[in-house]
């Protein structure tokens, strides 16, 4: 024993590792080996699965009999059961009574916070902020930690560009390079930083979702088939995951879907070429929900054969489909699957329990008294109202409508205006959905004695029973208002009419967006939308609060009321965070991650696309033999990266430390940005680069940097940003990744339509 583990130490110094992180890491296998030895084939098949305990469950079937199973040594590990107390009971008799004591992870979806709830990631991605982010996802992990979870299914990286996929809300948006940045913040927030991960007991294993490019459904339709060329795929889908994986996540988790026809939980070129051996990535594979046993409805192979697969593509862990428990001692009897294979994918799984600390004390997470503290602490609730508070984008504000004054009388109107539980949006499972206060409420609090705040529903979710109830989930509905639309009508005009100003708090609820909530009309709902222009027609002037976890088709809105706050789903203290930017006390600075296209037709519509052989005039519309529509413009409603301040900016020219670079260079692209208004503000300075002429068509322009400035009232700020080679290097038909040299353009402003641009050679 004490050879094989000098022998493993010298091995590791050998490789360069440091000496302290090589100790580390032969002393982890080490420990491994051993175990692994006295292993039985039935106790290793054991630890590649994870059944589900608890009470939220997104796939069909629920695993029976857990307990036992546990004391069998049949389960490694357990996901979506709450709560330090149930957790520590499991974990009692996988330690006390399994044979050789093993503790099992416990994974959980924290997607946007837990107990204390932030923005969806949607809305959070429009912070720009990523010390928010970062920070966001560290509370969720303090909280998630203490009350007995050791693993998020977090973060999602999915990129979309498809409005109709209701996922998108679980995403960061359409960019390539946004979503790698805050890929990377998200794995800090919960494992800490490269270097110091699992140092301290509040930080828990990330798993990166869903591997690969199910943002690419097809249709928008969830679980569709997705079918993209490399190029795009490693220049644009692959970027978050990739990010994700350098910054040390400890798991993936594989996606639903079908990546080049084979589908990812049995494809073995994505799960061990790709993200193993191209990146050296080092961490375990779970399945996501009956993603094996899915694969038979896909078509390759019946249960045996998708199970065997699935663990010779360079799967880990099995979520609920027991494939790999059940299929991999016969698959190893009759020459299908190596021993040696099952090895790799219990060491893998082992040492995510032991990085996670769990062999050292495996009731780590399991901190009640803590857990009494930290979860839903007055402390999280103020950092999310400040977090959600970044995440609203202003996206239309006529005559200075907003802020509005604390005075007079304000009629808050709507479906969406006096519910708390859709406040914490989608994929919220330990949220506190029936103390989280409502839009009403926040604005009543916030507004003070001097305001009179009157209510009326206005309308239900939609006229349509059945899409209403299609978008329930988890009791969050909204409740069906038994009287007519007329009559919720008739009371929402009266009310209004004796105010001076009217919100509107209006859009989805929070299940029409998400898993499996796929829509092919992006509007407001009909019923919302006749109240609106009802409420339009008094004359008062209106704001419409958007509850949204997708962009929304909105172009009439976006024509006819003075001003729109989109304000996603916020979280825990959205209502208080709405009303903070609604009366002025926090300036809103989020900015789009995701374009509003006029229609679906449009869609998919993104700013980084190609100029096609027949580009349309900028700005025009309808020309014979060009690239658009009869019908429509090729504009979006609003661009990615666009969003409205109580104060103005004003950019100076972009100037560039040097007219050309080479390879190994860099060049600084500098711009002045002054606040012109009267108040304080931040604004997200974004840096665009178009690759001029290449030997692939690249996009128009890509972002490529961005900084997030305070400035005060009249103050300049010259934001910097640095292009190195990777800021010019993409994936050619060869799937080379080059920067090849010519002139390149750099675009720096307040969105993605910045016309403030210059130039530079890459010689
Ligand atoms: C979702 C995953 C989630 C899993 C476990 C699946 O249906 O696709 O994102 O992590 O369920 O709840």
């Amino acid at each position: 024993m004490k050879k094989t583990f000098s022998l493993m130490l010298l091995a590791l110094l050998a490789l360069g590792c440091s000496d302290k992180a090589a100790y580390k890491l032969a002393k982890m296998d080490h420990f491994i080996e051993g175990l692994m030895k006295k292993m039985t084939l039935e106790e290793k098949v054991g630890q590649l699965n994870l059944p589900v305990a608890g009470d939220i469950v997104t796939g069909e079937g629920k695993s029976v009999g857990v307990e036992d199973r546990i004391a069998k040594g049949e389960v490694g590990g357990l996901f979506n059961v709450k709560g330090a107390a149930a957790i520590r009971r499991y974990q009692e008799i996988a330690v006390e009574q399994s044979r050789l004591g093993i503790p099992l992870i416990f994974g959980m979806d924290v997607i946007h916070g837990y107990e204390t709830t932030f923005p969806i990631p949607l809305g959070l991605s429009c912070t720009w902020d990523m010390e928010a982010v970062e920070e966001s996802a560290h509370i969720a992990a303090v909280e998630a930690s203490a009350d007995g979870i050791a693993w998020t299914f977090s973060p999602m990286v999915d990129l979309g560009r498809d409005p109709r996929w209701g996922r998108v809300s679980e995403g960061s948006g359409e960019d390539p390079y946004l979503n790698a940045r805050i890929a990377e913040a998200m794995v800090y927030g919960y494992q800490g930083r490269p270097g110091e991960q699992f140092t301290s007991n509040d930080e828990i294993m990330a798993c990166v979702k869903h591997f690969a490019l199910y943002g690419g459904a097809e249709a928008g339709r969830d679980y569709n088939t997705v079918d993209m060329s490399h190029q795009r795929m490693f220049n644009e889908y692959m970027t978050g995951y990739k990010a994700a994986a350098d910054a040390g996540a400890g798991s993936f988790m594989a996606s639903f879907n079908v990546v080049d026809d084979v589908p990812a939980s049995v494809n073995k070129w994505l799960l061990t070429d790709v993200l193993r051996e191209q990146w050296g990535w080092d961490g375990f594979v779970v399945s996501d929900y009956t993603g094996i046993s899915e694969c038979i409805m896909h078509g390759v192979g019946d249960y045996h054969e998708v199970g065997v697969r699935s663990l010779n593509a360079g799967m880990d862990m099995d979520m609920v489909a027991e494939a790999l428990f059940t299929q991999t001692i016969p698959g190893i009897k009759n020459g299908e699957v190596s021993r040696k294979t099952l090895d790799r994918a219990v060491r893998r799984v082992l040492e995510a329990k032991y990085k996670l600390g769990l062999f050292d004390d495996p009731y780590k997470f399991c901190r009640e008294q803590e857990a009494a503290r930290v979860l839903y602490s007055d402390e999280n609730r103020a950092i999310a109202r400040r977090i959600s508070g970044e995440s609203y984008v202003l996206l239309r504000n006529e005559g200075g409508l907003l802020p509005l004054q604390r005075k007079g009388t304000i009629a808050v109107v709507g479906p969406l205006a006096n519910t708390g539980t859709n406040m914490p949006g989608t994929w919220s499972v330990a949220a506190q959905h029936a103390r989280t206060t409502t839009l009403l409420r926040g604005i009543t609090e916030i507004a003070g004695q001097n305001v009179k705040v009157l209510y009326a529903k206005g309308s239900n979710l939609c006229s349509d029973y059945q899409l209403e109830m299609n978008s329930t989930m988890f009791g969050r509905e909204l409740g069906r208002d038994s009287r007519t639309d007329k009559q919720l009508l008739d009371e929402a005009l009266a009310v209004a009419r004796k105010a001076d100003v009217i919100i509107a708090a209006l859009g989805e609820s929070s299940e029409m967006s998400g898993e499996a909530s796929s829509r092919t009309s992006l509007d407001i709902p009909d019923v919302q939308k006749d109240l609106l222009k009802a409420l339009l027609k008094t004359g008062k002037p209106v704001v419409l609060v958007l509850f949204n976890g997708r962009p929304l088709t909105i172009q009439w809105e976006s024509e006819n009321v003075p001003a729109i706050l989109d304000a996603w789903f916020g979280g825990t203290e959205a209502a208080y965070s709405i009303a903070d930017v609604l009366f002025g006390d926090v300036n809103p600075s989020g900015k789009l991650t995701m374009t509003f296209p006029k229609n679906v037709g449009q869609v998919p519509i993104y700013y980084a696309h190609k100029n096609t052989g027949r580009p349309l005039d900028e700005g025009g519309w309808f020309m014979k033999f060009r690239s658009n529509y009869l019908d429509v413009d090729n504009d979006p409603v609003y661009p990615f990266g666009y969003g409205l301040s109580y104060t103005t900016f004003e950019y100076g020219p972009v100037s560039l430390s040097a007219p050309s670079m080479k390879e190994d260079g860099k060049i600084v692209a500098s711009v002045e940005v002054k606040n012109t208004g009267s108040v304080a503000g931040k604004e997200i300075v974004q840096m665009y680069i178009r690759d001029v002429v290449a030997s692939s068509s690249r996009p128009v322009r890509e972002l490529k940097g961005f900084e997030k400035v305070l400035l005060q009232p009249g103050e300049s700020k010259t934001v910097s940003f640095e292009i190195g080679v990777d800021a010019l290097s993409f994936w050619n038909q060869e799937m080379k990744y080059v920067a090849e040299p010519g002139e390149f353009k750099v675009y720096i402003g307040g969105d993605s339509r910045t016309v403030n641009e210059a130039s530079f050679e890459l010689l």
